[in-house]
């Protein structure tokens, strides 16, 4: 299994389930869980930011290389575990993606407990947040997109329990609030050669209420193909969709790339299409972070990040560690 830098928890429940005799998709999607149970992961589940109303709302989707089913849910408020909601709309629906009142009700329906997902931290993250607006919100004019907003970067490291630094601008003094389009990805294959994946995310923090994000949508956050391989992606949403990231890794070891050679080619496209002045620097480059995951049916895999400096998580033989991702622009 590989996953975000944030999975290395994940991925040791997984393992476990997995050698207990329950199937891949299960496992990973138990293992998520335990991070949407995590206060202090502040980019996924319980704890997450909230968006712009100081509301959490929660993206998740699976999918299933054997079926080569999925099932997601967009804009969960009040349910932490997305992930398991996804996974009940794959098994219980006809449908791919249930959102909003209709995700709710569906959740409530099949018994998941309902409760606020704000934290008293999250909250207290959302006011400085707030007390700080100016540029740094998702409005922007028509003509003129001049906000900010998603190009700052969290301090926070991997392991640091603090937010994802998805968010790069490489030189930027990191804000005074936690800021993030932190998630979790894991993908796995088994022992029988099937794979399967699963992400789950509080989205991006601060968004306008009912903003969604890459991660539920099949082809941008995530897609398993049990012919070929499965990817997964982290950091801007917004320019995953862009590309059908995860579709575009999977296609390009279809036709032959390695795992990192798969996520270096859609990073240059997502790259090479950002157009907007306000996500480029002064070299072009984008001012924003993305991280892709790769991993291939034969059992290789890999990582890479827009920019130098993310790691991701491994599991090879029961053993979970962090290893760097390949990056697409090194450090000045
Ligand atoms: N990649 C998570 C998001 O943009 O919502």
């Amino acid at each position: 299994m590989i996953g975000s830098w944030n999975a290395l928890p994940a991925l040791a429940r997984a393992s476990e389930q997995l050698a207990a005799g329950t199937p891949l998709l299960d496992s990973i999607v138990s293992g998520i869980s335990l991070v949407e149970d995590d206060p202090d992961e502040m980019s996924v589940g319980y704890g997450g930011l909230p968006n712009e109303d100081c509301v959490v709302e929660l993206d998740a989707a699976v999918m299933d290389g054997v079926t080569h089913r999925s099932g997601a849910v967009a804009g969960l408020r009040a349910v932490r575990h997305a992930a398991r909601v996804a996974l009940e709309v794959m098994r219980r629906t006809d449908h791919s993606l249930l959102v909003g009142d209709g995700a709710h009700k569906f959740a409530a329906l099949l018994g998941f407990p309902e409760e606020n997902l704000l934290t008293d931290r999250a909250r207290k993250a959302w006011l400085d947040w707030k007390a700080n607006l100016s540029d740094r919100d998702a409005w922007v004019t028509p003509d003129q997109a001049a906000s900010s907003f998603g190009t700052a970067r969290w301090a926070g490291r991997a392991g640091s329990g603090l937010v994802a630094p998805e968010m790069l601008a490489p030189d930027a003094p990191p804000p005074k609030v936690p800021f993030t389009y932190g998630t979790i990805h894991v993908s796995g294959l088994d022992a029988a050669g099937n794979l399967a994946s699963c992400t789950s995310t509080s989205g991006l923090s601060y968004k306008i209420a009912g903003r969604v994000g890459d991660s539920p949508v099949v082809g941008a956050g995530l897609y398993t193909d049990n012919a070929v391989g499965s990817a997964g992606a982290t950091g801007r949403g917004e320019s995953v969709l862009q590309v059908c990231g995860s579709h575009t890794i999977v296609a390009r070891m279809e036709s032959g790339d390695s795992p990192i050679d798969a996520c270096l080619f859609t990073l240059k496209k997502i790259a090479e299409r950002t157009r907007l002045t306000h996500l480029r620097d002064e070299k072009g480059r984008p001012t924003f972070n993305v991280t892709l995951y790769a991993l291939r049916k034969d059992g290789a895999f890999g990582a890479a990040s827009m920019h130098e400096g993310y790691e991701y998580a491994v599991l090879e033989n029961g053993k979970a560690r962090a290893e760097r991702a390949a990056f697409l622009f090194a450090k000045d």
